[in-house]
């Protein structure tokens, strides 16, 4: 079912939405719904205004954090075609999170028939700047009115986009971080590789400390060692060792504990079609300290989808602090900027997909989006389906 707003707000309104929008802010007129009971399973998928819901304070979702999300982005092309970056993998790591937390897992399918609706309604919002993108959260929580301790017998599914620059804001801004020695983002056995609410909720003490530190980011070192480098915040980390034609990429094995990023994916396969070899291979804290000093560490960066590619150029911990490769004099290393214009170029329609990474979106009807129209009809198939 498709039911758009009756009014949709001008062009000009949505360019004064999208000015310069905070991270999460500026949301666009429309969401997807769709419901998860026992007895139907996934059932009455719909498009409908972006608006607040109503939940009895029993929502146990609230209660025991069984709530798994998504962050993916549509851009823009060029030529102003719009198209979404890997929405497959993504609905693959929802479910991958979703087993985890015995959530019942939305069907691919209709994970790409709720993207096409919501992307297809209101790509308008997506300024032609070709810094902006379209973030697309989907989120499931447990929706049933219980505080029974067990998987729950009610969900909801939302899809929710908002118009980004970068959770750095524009530019592609080098950060400073701060390695946590006190925090774990994860335990082994638990829940780092899913991508759920309370890992997040979790995190925002450490994040705190490194703010207190003067930092941008906090990295986080293995639960049990505390010695191998995991992740950063919410991106996954690559190491370049040495330059030019001997440059090679290195990011931490998926451990379990940290998240399998999508844009790390990404970069693991792209890198050596660009002559560039990538491995997974543990790195220490020590490695890093001495593969600075030494040189053979030239630059260092973070990957996800919220924040791009950002170079990382000084790294502190509690008893000391160094600087990356050459951060000094230049902000972005050229492997990084390398990989990032690689990237981006795909997903902005500006170098081929060779690895069919963009899904495209029926294009928008023109000049503005009807006030009443139908969503595409697979939204609603496919939720009758699964
Ligand atoms: C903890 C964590 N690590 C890494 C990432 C990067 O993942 P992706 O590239 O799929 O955005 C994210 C973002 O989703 C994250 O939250």
């Amino acid at each position: 079912m498709s039911k758009p707003v009756a009014h949709p707000l001008t062009p000009q309104q949505r360019a004064e939405r999208t000015a310069s929008p905070t991270f999460g802010t500026a949301f666009t007129e429309h969401m997807v719904s769709v419901k998860w009971t026992a007895e139907q399973g996934w059932h009455e998928a719909e498009l409908q205004p972006y608006g607040p819901l109503l939940l009895d304070p029993a929502t146990v979702g609230l209660h025991y954090g069984q709530v798994v999300f998504e962050g993916l982005k549509a851009f823009r092309s060029h030529t102003g075609d719009v198209a979404v970056f890997r929405p497959d993998a993504h609905a693959r790591r929802m479910r991958a999170s979703a087993h985890r937390l015995m959530m019942p897992e939305l069907p691919e399918e209709l994970f790409l028939a709720a993207v096409d609706a919501l992307v297809a309604q209101d790509q308008d919002w997506i300024p032609d700047d070709p810094n902006t993108s379209l973030y697309l959260r989907p989120v499931t929580f447990a929706s049933e009115r219980t505080l029974a301790l067990r998987p729950a017998r009610e969900y909801r599914f939302l899809l929710l986009a908002f118009v980004t620059e970068g959770y750095f804001g524009r530019s592609q801004r080098p950060v400073r971080v701060w390695v946590t020695e006190e925090y774990t983002r994860a335990a082994a056995g638990g829940t780092g590789a899913a991508k759920c609410a309370g890992n997040y909720a979790g995190s925002l003490r450490a994040q705190e400390e490194a703010q207190d530190k003067g930092c941008d980011q906090v990295v986080w070192l293995d639960p049990t060692e505390r010695r191998w480098v995991e992740e950063m915040g919410g991106m996954n980390l690559f190491f370049v060792y040495g330059a030019g034609a001997e440059a090679r990429l290195v990011t931490p094995p998926l451990s379990g504990s940290l998240l399998p990023g999508v844009t790390r994916d990404a970069l693991l396969r792209l890198a050596p079609a660009l002559g560039i070899p990538a491995t997974e291979a543990p790195v220490s804290l020590e490695d890093w300290r001495a593969g600075c000093a030494s040189g053979e560490i030239t630059e260092v960066f973070a990957c996800g989808t919220a924040a791009r590619i950002s170079p990382v150029n000084e790294v502190c911990t509690s008893g000391d602090s160094w600087t990356v490769g050459t951060a000094g004099e230049r902000p972005v290393g050229e492997v990084t900027a390398r990989l990032s214009d690689a990237l981006f170029g795909i997903q902005r329609g500006e170098l081929p997909d060779r690895f069919s990474w963009m899904r495209p979106v029926a294009p928008a009807p023109r000049p503005a989006a009807p006030a009443s129209g139908q969503a595409p009809a697979s939204l609603t198939d496919q939720a009758a389906r699964s």
